[in-house]
């Protein structure tokens, strides 16, 4: 049988079973979502956020790019992030990275990759900064996940940067973001750094939103 066929008939038992399980299951999910999280990951495919967390349809709403990356020029990001702030209403936001990422393993080698190395140049410029602390570990495995680790916190302060989050933080007192990485050796879920909303923001990066003419 070829591999993708697997995938359609694994579909359909997948179906089955939540309908003897519950039989509205199916009506209910159509009726709407209203997902708590806001996922933000890596596209590795060993890392998928509602296996790992034990989650099901409907409970987090789901981003994921090469290397977990929050780029301010993304558009496609930030259309996920202001729908998930503005629309959803998610009360937690989670930056997930994994130790062993091979995008942060690419941005540490010298290999030409085309488009790939535009996009993982944010992270080699993270390692620029970040050198003299990364070069004290003694294997490229080490150096490689506290760059992992260094990721996750650059793009959890990318996400206070946006006027999207700040903008909720005035008006809601909400989301919560959190920086996790996951560890392909254990299954387990590192909890990073947790950032309360009204946590404080450098004023270089810091939006004023008592000027009525202010646009977001
Ligand atoms: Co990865």
């Amino acid at each position: 049988m070829e591999s993708y066929k697997r995938l359609l008939m694994a579909n359909k038992a997948w179906a089955a079973e939540k309908l003897e399980l519950q039989a509205d299951y199916f009506d209910r999910l159509a009726e709407g979502q209203d997902p708590e999280f806001l996922w933000i990951g890596c596209s590795d495919s060993r890392v998928p956020p509602v296996d790992i967390t034990h989650a099901g349809p409907g409970e987090i709403f789901e981003h994921r790019n090469i290397a977990n990356l929050v780029v301010h020029t993304d558009f496609n990001l930030l259309s996920v992030l202001q729908y998930a702030v503005e629309y959803l209403g998610v009360r937690h936001i989670i930056l997930c990275g994994h130790y062993g990422c091979g995008g942060v393993t690419a941005a540490m080698g010298s290999a030409r990759l085309g488009l790939l190395n535009k996009w993982l140049r944010h992270i080699k410029d993270l390692y620029r900064v970040h050198r003299s602390e990364i070069d004290l570990y003694d294997t490229f495995e080490k150096r490689r996940d506290r760059l992992v680790e260094i990721n996750v916190l650059e793009q959890v302060q990318n996400l206070v940067e946006t006027s999207i989050v700040q903008g909720a933080w005035h008006k809601h007192q909400r989301p919560t973001i959190h920086g996790w990485v996951f560890s392909l050796e254990t299954g387990l879920l590192k909890d990073l750094v947790r950032v309360e909303p009204g946590a404080h923001i450098d004023p270089v990066y810091r939006y004023d939103f008592d000027d009525p003419n202010g646009k977001d």
